[in-house]
């Protein structure tokens, strides 16, 4: 597929860059604002080689809800990732890459009928049920589907729980769904479950595993040709996570309940292998100091206002329960202040850490947000005006010679010998204009030294707004 906007294209970055560099170039190009985030392939490549390794036996099926970046799915793609869709939509947006039916699962037991209608047109034949309206509406648009029933089975402790809203009893409940499929003559191909994404309880798995077994027994005996086990989701992605006891725990009942090639099993993984290959950069806009009585002048908390908060890529503080640390980019000195961060937004919901000890920041100055891949930008609205923030993609030399003709990425999909900074005064290499839309003439963001590295001067600007005595 070729690539036109040079935007999106993937950086390919010298042996000096990495991720922190790139953001460093951006924010002190004098010419940045607005917030932005920068993609590291790198780390979805590793998170590849972790899962084959940890996982030999279970085939990835990435949640494309969990972040629908297009260079995020092309990279899965070229790696070999399947996918796990949950509308027509995300459906269209995978095929759209030239990836097979075959490598999708349609993972959503609700589906509107349109969608079913869809996914039987464009040959996506598989997919989750766990109701029986749904198999007499699957009986009705798509008869010979192949057709998985996702049980229930909740970790003791997740970041966000599922079980609530999907997932059949597996013991008083999906025996009569199978009966019912049988006197349907629905083809049921096979169980999954999801055991609540961020799932802190890795023994669940064993216990989910052991309920499959049983069922697969079940429908076995009833005449079904059960084939496929979906693991879900639930594996952690941030950086210092790792998945180790949770793969320990599934290759142990796998290999003590389907110890055999004729049982194929895939997982979900969304957040695993997005979270962090997504780091944030926001600046700071604007700053309230909170000072002390008549008798002391003191600050005692800051408040700083970030170009970036909960309608934006922060709606993860509510819909994926995240928690979140700010990183300043500079180097701070001085005494820690009690401060909070908040988003750019006119409602008082929009609060991104209550309360945490940083060094005094001046207006300019930026912030950074690690792990900000799963759950962000594919919520992210630009309420209030404000933008949702830009992604910059980069990779080392060894990904782009290992993903360059990996289709559907090819040459094209690559920019070498130029950084994302430089793209963002709109030049090539060679120094020419690239954007023909753009400005000749930028506007001047902020006084300069509010945006220069300017550790121990105290800007005139702060002065004049901020510290001004207050009689
Ligand atoms: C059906 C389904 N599969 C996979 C996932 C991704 O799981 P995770 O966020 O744990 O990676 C989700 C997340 O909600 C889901 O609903």
């Amino acid at each position: 597929m070729k690539v036109t906007n040079l935007d999106e294209r993937i950086h390919v970055l010298d042996s000096e860059s990495n991720v922190m560099t790139v953001i460093k170039n951006i924010a002190m190009s004098g010419l940045q604002e607005e917030a932005f985030y920068v993609l590291d392939i790198g780390d979805i490549v590793q998170k590849h080689k972790i899962w084959k390794e940890k996982l030999p036996r279970v085939e990835p099926y990435y949640a494309v809800k969990c972040n629908d970046n297009l260079i995020v799915i092309e990279v899965l793609a070229a790696l070999g990732i399947n996918f796990d869709c949950a509308s027509k939509n995300e459906i269209n947006k995978v095929l759209s890459f030239g990836v097979e039916s075959s490598r999708i699962i349609f993972a959503n037991p609700a589906k509107p009928a349109s969608h079913i209608r869809h996914a039987a047109a464009v040959g996506v034949d598989t997919m989750t049920v766990d109701n029986e309206s749904e198999l007499h509406k699957i009986k009705k648009l798509f008869p010979t589907a192949k057709i998985v029933l996702r049980i229930r089975c909740d970790a003791e402790m997740a970041q966000c729980p599922l079980g609530m809203k999907f997932g059949c009893d597996p013991i008083h409940e999906a025996p009569n769904l199978l009966h019912l499929a049988y006197n349907l003559g629905l083809n049921i191909v096979g169980f999954s479950f999801h055991v609540g994404s961020g799932c802190q309880d890795p023994p669940v798995f064993y216990r989910a595993i052991h309920h499959c077994k049983i069922l697969f027994d079940m429908a076995t005996d009833l005449g079904f040709k059960p084939y496929l086990l979906d693991l879900g989701g639930g594996y952690p992605g941030n950086k210092g996570t790792s998945i180790d006891k949770i793969a320990e725990i599934i290759n142990k009942a796998l290999d003590e309940y389907f110890n055999t090639d004729a049982v194929h099993v895939i997982a979900e993984p969304g957040r695993f292998y997005v979270a962090s290959a997504f780091t944030l950069a926001t600046s700071i806009h604007s700053k309230r100091s909170i000072r002390g009585d008549e008798n002391s002048n003191a600050i005692t908390h800051n408040m700083y206002y970030i170009n970036d908060g909960v309608y934006g890529s922060f709606n993860c503080l509510l819909y994926d329960h995240q928690h979140v640390t700010p990183i300043p980019l500079k180097n701070g000195c001085g005494k820690m202040i009690p401060s909070s961060v908040w988003g750019p937004t006119c409602d008082g919901l929009d609060k991104i850490v209550e309360n945490i000890m940083l060094n005094d920041m001046e207006l300019g100055e930026w912030m950074i947000f690690e792990n900000m891949g799963a759950y962000t930008l594919p919520v992210a609205s630009p309420f209030n005006g404000f933008p949702i923030p830009k992604v910059h993609i980069v990779a080392d030399e060894d990904i782009w010679l290992l993903l360059k003709d990996a289709l559907p990425l090819t040459e094209d999909h690559f920019v070498i010998g130029n950084t994302p900074a430089n793209l963002r005064l709109g030049l090539d290499i060679g120094g020419n204009d690239i954007d023909p839309w753009r400005d000749t003439h930028p506007m001047e963001l902020a006084p300069p030294e509010i945006l220069t590295d300017t550790s121990n001067t105290p800007s005139h600007f702060i002065f004049e707004y901020v510290e001004a005595p207050l009689n």
